[in-house]
């Protein structure tokens, strides 16, 4: 797809986590339009079998699309990993999962050809991260770390508890013959918010890989804005104009999204999809 003028992109989460990723798309991409649906009345995601989840995602696609998505993004990584292909089938636009772009950046991030990635518990077991990164020749250890999402979503992003519980799952991920690999993937839509704790917790030699950044470059390079001054002048001033959609509560999307985000999350609509 080549950008001729102001975009729409459509971006899906299991719920306000995905946040991370519109973050990093707007610092990216701001001569865009962003429509946001995030699933919170039937989060976690997570925890879910892939026909589930992808049931699920293709119907949020789907809404996505018909309220003007030119492009999507998968911003969750539960539902790249498990259900992309689905997804993509159900899907009339472009399509990009956080999946291929965090392993692509591992990939070069890695001088000793050996990742660590952190996600759900259904996120690891899929191995959609392993698939990704062997392809490239990279050897992986994944480690499901379930208790970070609900700790971020307490705001407990700088606790001694989340500290606490960082060491225990990193020391695992890092032990015996994944004690030199040197990057570390944040496969999970929540990890960026505790970046700096997981900076301190990680052995000092190993670069931390957000795939919410990667995902942001990948949707750069898709719709090849880069350099910005292709743009019309005008587009480029505008604000990029925010619409959210969510499947629970207003007040607490706002509340929480707030926080995901980084700036305060106004426009937001209750969704109500069918079974
Ligand atoms: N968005 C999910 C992910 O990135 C985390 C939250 C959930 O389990 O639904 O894997």
């Amino acid at each position: 797809m080549t950008a001729s003028r102001r975009p729409t992109i459509g971006v899906f989460d299991s719920g306000v986590g995905g946040l991370t990723v519109l973050r990093a798309l707007l610092e990216r991409i701001p001569a865009a339009d962003y429509l946001y649906f995030g699933d919170t009345a039937r989060l976690p995601y997570g925890s879910k079998s892939a026909a589930t989840v992808a049931h699920y995602a293709t119907g949020a696609v789907h809404y996505l699309q018909d309220h003007g998505a030119e492009l999507l993004v998968i911003a969750c990584n539960t539902a790249t990993a498990l259900a992309f292909d689905p997804i993509r089938a159900a899907s009339r636009v472009d399509v990009i999962g956080v999946v291929e772009p965090g392993a692509a950046a591992a990939a070069s991030a890695s001088r000793k050809r050996k990742v660590v990635v952190i996600g759900t518990d259904a996120t690891i077991s899929s191995h959609a991260y392993q698939r990704a990164l062997e392809a490239k020749g990279v050897s992986v250890r994944e480690k499901a770390c379930p208790l970070f999402v609900p700790l971020v979503e307490e705001g407990w992003v700088e606790h001694s508890v989340t500290e606490q519980v960082a060491r225990i799952y990193l020391s695992e991920a890092f032990s015996q013959d994944a004690s030199d690999a040197d990057v570390l993937v944040l496969g999970c839509t929540h990890y960026p918010l505790i970046k700096p704790l997981l900076r301190r917790v990680a052995p000092d030699h190993v670069i931390i890989v957000d795939s919410a950044e990667s995902t942001a470059h990948a949707v750069a390079e898709q719709l090849r804005i880069e350099p910005l001054h292709l743009r019309d002048e005008s587009e480029r001033r505008a604000l990029p104009r925010l619409k959210f959609f969510a499947t629970d509560s207003v007040e607490k999307f706002k509340k929480m999204g707030t926080r995901f985000l980084g700036r305060s999350v106004e426009d937001v609509v209750h969704v109500d999809l069918k079974e």
